[in-house]
Formats: structure tokens, C-alpha cells, sequence
């Protein structure tokens, strides 16, 4: 999540996809940085993601900064990333009307790139063989719990408390749309030709070239990206290429049963 607070007033945006990362917080942190300084490039170069936006509850080892750490030293607006489950979530980001995003990206396309974050992301558990990572994923083993207790969680809630609850394969299918959504909902206004150099500079290539964006200054032994890439692929519908057609199968009868109580629009391809 990511929480801007102006004088009294906080925006949160929730870049919250189920457990830790992969579902297109850093490009929804990107974003939101560009249309806060009317999308000057070099303005939102100043500093890593992780130091213009916090993340909440991060304590990963020097030189990451704490979240907290520099939360604390921040001057309103304050942008927080989290990722924490709706029910984690501090109060007082409710009770000061923190400005909400969340991000939610499909099932099979987070759990792949989850795969892949967690073989290089050396601070997190192995992800061992891929069948049994599936299994964990369905099970709700891996870090920040459940995808489907995260997404629905959100989900059920993001209407009485006016949370904007974005999807990965929107974005990638209308940037442009979305960025435009996500303006208005932070009740900003930036012209058409900034929305679109917006788009131009989150799309995936530029990103991933983005010193600023790409975490490259991770060092190795937190982040081995001779392992995988942060910024790996950027695309909808990777999971074909991992799962095989028994595996493909199990998962969705488990994720019929598990999602039953939702209706949430995600869709596997686009
Ligand atoms: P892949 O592993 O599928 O490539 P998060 O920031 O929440 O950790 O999510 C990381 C995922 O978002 C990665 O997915 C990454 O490549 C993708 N991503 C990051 N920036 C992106 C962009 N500008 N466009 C599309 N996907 C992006």
C-alpha cells in the first residue's frame, strides 16, 4: 500500500497483490510518484522506490532503510507502500481516510512470479521444486499468507472504505484508462499529454532500465538477480509456460472452491 498524507489528510495506496510482491506494486509506486510531480522523469529519479515510498513493514537488512525509519522522517504527502492484509493494516490509516490502492494481479501469473522473486530474494524462505511451491501458494504457506484471503479481503471491503481496487491485466490492457482512474481517485489533475508520458514511462522497458525503479541497487547477497531479474517479465498470462496441464487443473478446481464467495474479474489472459 501507499499512503500520501497531506497536512491531516493521508492518501493511502495499497500496492498489496496476496503475500509479498509480484503483482505490479513497484509500476502502481511508479505511477503514483509521476502523476503527484505532473510526470517530471527527473524529479522521480531522486531517489530508489523503496526510499521515495516506504514500505511499511519492511526490516530487511543495511542498506535497505526501515520503512518506519523513513516513514518518520517524511513531510506530508506521504506515500506508503504495504502489503499487508486488510486486517493488518495500522487504524490509523482508516480513521485519517488514507487514500487506498490496491493492486491485485491473477492467481497463477502471481504465483509464478512469486516463484521466480523467491529464488533470487535471498532474506525469504527457498522456494524449493515448483509442483510444491504450488501447494504452498495454495495453501497459503508463503510470505504475507493466503493470496486468496489477501485479495478478498480487499475486495469485500474496498467499497465501504473507498478503496480503489486496481488489476494487473487492466493496466497492461489500458494504462492510460487506469492511470487515468488512479488520478482521479487522488483527486488530482494532470493534462492528457502527461498521462501520456506516464504511460510511456512505467511501461515495462523503460522500467526495467529505470536504475530508480528497477532495484538494481539491492545488493547481491539480498537481491541475486544473476538468479532473476526484479523487473523478469511484465506480462499477462507467463503462467502457461510453468504449469502443466494436471497442475493447471488441480489449481482451478482448488481456486473454484477457494474464491466461491467472490467475484472478483481477474482474468488469466488478456
Ligand atoms: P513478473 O515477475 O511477472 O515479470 P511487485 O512490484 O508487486 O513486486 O510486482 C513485480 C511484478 O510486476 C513483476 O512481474 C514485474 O516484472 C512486474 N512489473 C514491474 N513493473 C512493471 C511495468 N512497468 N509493467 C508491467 N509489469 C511490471
Amino acid at each position: 500500500g501507499v499512503a500520501v498524507s497531506i497536512s491531516f489528510t493521508v492518501y493511502g495506496i495499497c500496492l498489496c497483490r496476496a503475500r509479498t510482491a509480484r503483482t505490479g506494486t513497484t509500476w502502481t509506486q511508479e505511477i503514483v510518484d509521476l502523476l503527484l510531480h505532473n510526470g517530471d522523469a527527473e524529479v522521480c529519479k531522486r531517489a530508489p522506490t523503496a526510499v521515495r515510498i516506504p514500505f511499511l513493514e519492511i526490516c530487511a537488512p543495511p542498506p535497505i532503510p526501515s520503512g518506519l525509519d523513513l516513514i518518520e522522517q517524511m513531510k506530508p504527502p506521504r506515500v506508503i507502500k504495504t502489503h499487508l492484509p486488510i486486517q493488518l493494516v495500522p487504524k490509523g490509516f482508516w480513521e485519517n481516510k488514507c487514500k487506498v490502492i490496491y493492486m491485485a494481479r491473477n492467481a497463477k501469473d502471481n504465483l509464478v512470479s512469486y516463484f521466480h522473486f523467491d529464488r533470487m530474494n535471498l532474506t525469504q524462505p527457498e522456494p524449493g521444486p515448483w509442483d510444491g511451491y504450488i501447494h504452498k501458494f495454495m495453501k497459503g504457506q508463503l510470505g504475507w499468507g493466503s493470496w486468496y484471503d489477501h485479495v478478498k479481503g480487499y475486495w469485500k471491503e474496498h467499497k465501504e472504505r473507498n478503496i480503489l481496487y486496481i488489476l494487473y491485466e487492466d493496466m497492461k490492457e489500458n494504462p492510460f484508462r487506469e492511470i487515468k482512474r488512479i488520478m482521479h481517485y487522488l483527486d488530482l489533475s494532470v493534462s492528457e499529454d502527461v498521462i501520456k508520458r506516464i504511460v510511456q514511462l512505467t511501461s515495462f522497458q523503460v522500467m526495467k532500465d529505470n536504475p530508480m525503479a528497477n532495484y538494481s541497487y539491492i545488493p547481491k547477497p539480498v537481491f541475486d538477480q544473476s538468479i532473476s531479474v526484479f523487473m523478469r517479465k511484465g506480462e499477462v498470462g507467463d503462467w502457461v509456460n510453468h504449469f502443466t496441464s494436471a497442475q493447471s487443473q488441480m489449481f482451478d478446481e482448488d481456486y473454484a472452491n477457494q474464491m466461491k464467495d467472490v467475484d472478483i474479474p481477474f482474468r488469466f489472459s488478456i
